[in-house]
């Protein structure tokens, strides 16, 4: 298969201003630290992946995504996308790539959206018929029909996310970059735009790298992890690997009578760990080299009133926390 990104040894050194504990030599004396925000990291994508690139607050995703997209000048070693190098290549870099952050709008605030769609057609030179064609697709899809008259301002961050992902599509970038595309948004906006990039990334085979503190983002779209800490890659594999590799513990959630807080109580005193607490179920976690599950539920059965249980794998979400905690 055709390598569609390759990064080598990728490193973004960011120089920060040095806090002074004396007030006034900080005044007269500027001094710089550097911070490493991207460590030393390779890797390749495949045409027509969708990568999660997951980590902590300030491991460095957005840093990633922004060398890679071309917005940031890396400190040393190598991007290549679509065989050219992002910055150098700045024009013909943005055509084969869409681009969107969450929490960032990228067009133009004041104008209605529909005249911002038909800038971009002007932009990037898209023909009458692919931009009418994508436009009628994208806004069935996304269900934009009723804000294309209204200026970006004016809309609500679920409808600007739309309409943001919409504009980062219009020209059929080969390869998209998405950094939290689902930040505060409501779940039904969350479905319709995980749906419509799941279509693309299956009908017309578009490369993803996709961040997101929403790990049903992760594993609805991707099927690789690459997790990073510290500017440095610690995992990159098959989303499924890491579920098997890691899933010596097993979540068991249990639907009780009586009263939670009491039920909750009672479990304390027992050397389960309660990783969740809902309306009417508490969840809890076993390993299952010291339990097996008919000897677990003996256990739970002398202690609570069980109504229901459900056994299931824990969540991506809590084996990536726990290998960055590990570390
Ligand atoms: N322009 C900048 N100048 C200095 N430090 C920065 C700059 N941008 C980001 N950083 C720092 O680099 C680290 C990585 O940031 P970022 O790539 O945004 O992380 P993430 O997207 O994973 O949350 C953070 O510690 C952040 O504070
Ligand atoms: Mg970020």
């Amino acid at each position: 298969m055709e390598n569609i990104i390759e990064v080598k040894n990728l490193k973004k050194i960011y120089k920060r201003r040095k806090r002074h504990d004396n007030f006034l030599k900080g005044m007269f004396e500027r001094q710089y630290e550097e911070f490493k925000a991207v460590n030393d990291i390779s890797f390749t994508i495949e045409k027509g992946e969708a990568v999660g690139y997951v980590g902590p607050n300030g491991s460095g995703k957005s840093t990633t995504i922004k060398m890679l997209s071309g917005i940031l000048q890396p400190t040393s070693g190598a991007v290549y996308v679509n065989g050219i190098a992002p910055l150098e290549h700045r024009l013909e870099n943005n055509k084969n790539i869409g681009v969107v952050f969450g929490n960032k709008s990228q067009l133009w605030w004041d104008v209605p959206v529909k005249d911002s769609f038909l800038m971009l057609k002007k932009l990037y030179n898209i023909p009458d018929v692919q931009f009418n064609n994508n436009l009628e697709e994208f806004v069935n899809v996304l269900n934009l029909k009723e804000l294309l008259n209204v200026p970006e301002r004016q809309l609500s961050l679920g409808q600007r996310v739309r309409s943001n992902i919409t504009a980062a599509f219009l020209h059929d970038p080969s390869i998209v970059y998405l950094d939290e595309p689902t930040i505060g948004l409501d779940t039904e906006s969350k479905d319709s735009i995980r749906a419509f990039i799941k279509r693309l990334n299956d009908i017309k085979k578009v490369t993803f790298v996709i961040t997101s503190h929403d790990y049903q983002d992760i594993e609805t779209l991707c099927k690789r992890i690459i997790l990073i800490n510290h500017g440095k890659i610690i995992l990159d594999s098959p989303i499924e690997n890491v579920r098997e590799e890691f899933n010596r513990y097993k979540t068991i959630s249990i639907k009780c009578e009586g009263n939670n807080e009491v039920n909750c109580a009672i479990l304390e005193e027992t050397n389960f760990k309660i990783v969740g607490v809902e309306a009417d179920h508490i969840q809890i976690e076993y390993d299952t080299e010291s339990y097996d599950p008919v000897e677990l539920l003996w256990l739970l059965r002398k202690k609570l009133s069980i109504k229901d249980v459900v056994i299931s794998d824990r969540s991506i979400e809590a084996i990536i926390k726990d290998i960055v905690h590990n570390q």
